[in-house]
């Protein structure tokens, strides 16, 4: 969590720090540290919004920003890292890549096919090949369903025989790490863990091209989580995966993605190879992310950056660039125009227009202070 301080703090950016010009035309919007080769989902232009509604007549009243214009590639075979703090959008965003959630605005397409334009049919068909491991072990789990009936629904759904199913339940079980004794059992009977093998093997079973993983292991105590990064790693390692893996946590995102993608209320504001952003962060709020993460070395004890204020709504964000109310660095250029999310070369874009400006001052202090 990142720590939060009042704004009385009054940080200061770098004195004579000016705007920074993009380097123009690198790679197009979204695709920031892609290696060239496949593309397996890009999204353009993406917005979903939630009516907010009131009174007996439950009128509209307003609209819940939660994803507002984001554009993203994932290469196939890549595993994309999407980060962010509790409600900037990272779940709706990634149920809207694969139609489980309409978007308002914006065109997906999958596998070279365009996917808003599918009918129900192909959609449906088209849904195995995109799977889905919940944010929720328990909840996303039927209490009253076993095992075998959980992870083998996606297979009767699409007609899969009977006695193929019960077999290839079985094999996914086994490779997930849950043994034959399992298949009876009832998701109370497992612990968390395992639930999220249970999850895991759900997604597996329909042998996905893409998995949206939404905060696999954030429920799970930090032992138990490298063992289902692990497990992670190599199944897609072992079927050819591609992974959109959302995560709150960065120190998480980076040990598992390729790329990054950190996310503030509704935008993706920067995107870099996960080796790229560690080293050389450019936007405000993914240096405040990257400075609470706990080093081993107390005298490697990166500066901590302390943000001031809370998360604004996205039924109202503010104008210009969103981050603006809670950035040390923020000027007043930053509530007029909207920063876009721009290339800074080196496959790294970032929607900052002071992008890679260093922190100091009362916002930066030593880690723990
Ligand atoms: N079905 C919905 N109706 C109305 N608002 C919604 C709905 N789903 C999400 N929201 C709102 O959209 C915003 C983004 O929510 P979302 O769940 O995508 O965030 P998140 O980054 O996944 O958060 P968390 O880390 O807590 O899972 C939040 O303000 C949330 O309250
Ligand atoms: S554009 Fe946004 S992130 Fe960049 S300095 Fe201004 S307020 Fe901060
Ligand atoms: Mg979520």
């Amino acid at each position: 969590m990142l720590a939060l301080r009042e704004r009385a703090a009054h940080p200061r950016r770098v004195a004579g720090a000016r705007p920074v010009t993009a380097v123009p035309g690198l790679a197009p919007p979204g695709a920031a540290g892609l290696p060239p080769g496949d593309i397996l989902l890009e999204a353009r232009g993406i917005r979903t919004y939630f009516p907010v509604r009131e009174g007996l007549l439950r009128r509209t009243v307003g609209h819940v920003q939660a994803v507002d214009g984001v554009d993203i590639r994932i290469g196939r075979g890549e595993t994309l890292g999407l980060v962010g703090e509790s409600g900037c959008g990272k779940s709706t965003l990634g149920r809207t890549l694969i139609r489980l959630i309409e978007p308002s605005e914006g065109e997906i397409e999958f596998d070279g096919m365009d996917l808003m334009a599918l009918s129900r049919r192909r959609l449906k068909a088209t849904r195995r090949e995109m799977q889905i491991i919940f944010q929720d072990s328990v909840g996303s789990l039927d209490p009253r369903m076993r095992v075998k009936d959980i992870v083998g629904e996606g297979l009767a759904v699409h007609g899969t025989p009977r006695r193929e199913r019960a077999e290839r339940v079985a094999a996914v079980l086994d490779r997930v790490g849950l043994g034959a004794e399992t298949l009876r059992r009832y998701p109370h009977q497992f612990s968390g863990g395992q639930r999220q093998r249970i999850g895991i093997a759900r997604a597996l079973v329909l042998q996905p091209k893409l998995i949206v993983a939404d905060e696999p292991v954030s429920a799970l105590d930090v032992s138990i989580q490298s063992q289902v990064l692990n497990l992670l790693v190599e199944l897609k390692r072992a079927f050819g995966l591609t992974y959109l893996f959302v995560a709150h946590d960065l120190a998480v995102v980076g040990y598992i993605a390729d790329r990054v993608a950190v996310m503030y209320l509704g935008k993706i504001v920067e995107l870099a190879s996960s080796s790229d952003l560690f080293a050389r962060p450019l936007h405000p709020y993914t240096m405040a992310l990257l400075s609470a993460i706990p080093t081993p070395d107390p005298t490697r004890a990166r500066s901590r950056i302390t943000l001031s204020g809370d998360v604004p709504s996205p039924v109202n964000p503010p104008s210009g660039c969103r981050f603006r109310t809670r950035c040390p660095i923020a000027e007043a250029i930053c509530a007029e125009l909207e920063p876009p999310l721009q290339s800074h070369g080196a496959g790294h874009e970032a929607a900052c227009h002071f992008a890679g400006t260093p922190i100091t001052g009362h916002a930066a202090g030593r880690a723990g202070s």
